[in-house]
């Protein structure tokens, strides 16, 4: 596993420098006549990156080249203020006027257990290696403060240790129910982008870098066995990191 850690002044220039990264995967598949699978992050961190990509990159780019999934999901309606897929939608998907067969939403609405199955047939059809485990191209995540990543939470050894494409988590705090890829599916992908900014992520992040393979923080467990991890920071949140061994 490849280690790639990018810092930069603030999350605009990480914004810009993300999506430069992606539409350079996005053209060489397009050259090869490829096509890439890419899953999406949740929560707030990704705001500026969707807005940035969906107001600047929205035309001449090869967006038919890519299908888009979710990393994970909570189980709310797709109008939920806390749909990921609503975020990613309104501010990006729709701006590039990304065709509905080349969106492929975990279903919030629906019952979880169920959703997960459906959704887990969806990514291995859609993403399986000739060895018939899903293998994207691209991961995004994001990290908690606690350390959890997805919706893989601290200490959630069911979750942590599952061979399923995907499992039903639950939020330790709001007990929400969220759909989320496992370790096992992450670590399969070719490239991970992180993403963390600000003061708040600067602890956990150093403690992610500084100690992998920590199941209380599910963040340092990524580790793509034949892949790239690229960590996107801001200033802010890599002022905790001393010079990595
Ligand atoms: C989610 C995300 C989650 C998120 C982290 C960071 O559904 O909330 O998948 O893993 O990436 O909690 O969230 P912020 O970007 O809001 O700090």
């Amino acid at each position: 596993m490849e280690r790639i850690i990018k810092i930069y002044r603030d999350p605009l220039e990480l914004s810009y420098a993300i999506a430069d990264e992606l539409i350079k995967i996005l053209n060489d598949a397009a050259l090869r006549g490829g096509h890439i699978n890419i899953a999406l992050s949740g929560g707030n961190t990704p705001r500026t990156l969707f807005a940035t990509i969906g107001n600047n990159y929205s035309k001449n780019i090869n967006w038919k080249s890519a299908d888009f999934f979710w990393s994970d999901e909570r189980c709310v309606p797709p109008d939920s203020p806390e749909s990921n897929y609503k975020l990613a939608k309104e501010t990006f998907l729709d701006k590039i006027k990304m065709p509905a067969k080349h969106i492929h939403r975990i279903k919030g609405e629906q019952n979880p257990e169920e959703e997960a199955e459906r959704y887990s047939a969806e990514v291995r059809n859609k993403t399986a290696s000739a060895l018939g485990v899903p293998r994207f191209d691209v991961i995004f995540l994001g990290i908690g403060e606690d350390g959890h990543t997805a919706s893989i939470f601290p200490g959630d050894e069911r979750v942590l240790t599952s061979n399923k494409i995907c499992e039903v988590a639950i939020h330790p705090s709001t007990l929400q129910k969220r759909i989320t890829l496992t370790l096992h599916t992450i670590n399969n992908a070719r490239k991970i982008f992180f993403m963390a900014t600000g003061i708040s992520k600067a602890e956990i992040v150093a403690e992610a870098l500084n100690n992998p393979g920590n199941p209380l923080v599910p963040s340092s467990m990524v580790n793509p066995h034949s892949g790239e991890i690229y960590w996107f920071l801001d200033n802010e949140a890599a002022s905790s990191l001393s010079q990595l061994a």
